[in-house]
């Protein structure tokens, strides 16, 4: 299936861009040292899915920061945009969690993506992606 390279060159501290892969958004977020620290303090125990919902690790591991955001580049998280209720694509940056807010029935995603408050079951995906130097991720 298909595979999207993205060069996420100009993508400042603190933006997210959305780019497209398989039909779908993919929103990718270049983290500020701020955001990272608040989504790093959420306890395991403060989340309604303690999964990560990363295909890049196996899925039975716990949803910590680490294990949402890129693998020793924690700035940078990709999920897909797509809320895990009911399909709708979450707006980047609002809700009371710093993330994502889902206006189609109110799901609150936190600065990893986890949902944390509204009728979403599970954390945004996190798709298979891997970096190409500092500047490109393939998608997929
Ligand atoms: Fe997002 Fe229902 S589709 S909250």
């Amino acid at each position: 299936l298909a595979t999207s390279e993205v060069d996420i060159s100009q993508i400042a501290e603190g933006q997210v861009v959305t780019v497209k892969w398989r039909g779908k958004p993919v929103f990718i977020w270049n983290r500020t040292k701020q955001q990272i620290d608040d989504a790093k303090a959420v306890e395991l125990s403060q989340l309604p899915d303690r999964l990560a919902r990363n295909q890049n690790l196996p899925d039975d591991s716990p949803a910590t920061d680490e294990n949402r955001a890129a693998k020793d580049k924690e700035n940078w998280l990709v999920v897909v945009g797509v809320c895990t209720h009911l399909g709708c694509v979450p707006i980047s940056q609002q809700g009371n969690f710093g993330g994502w807010f889902c206006p189609c029935h109110g799901s609150h995603y936190d600065g990893a993506g986890r949902i944390r408050q509204g009728p979403a079951p599970e954390n945004l995906h996190v798709p298979p992606f891997a970096f190409m130097g500092d500047t490109k991720i393939t998608i997929g």
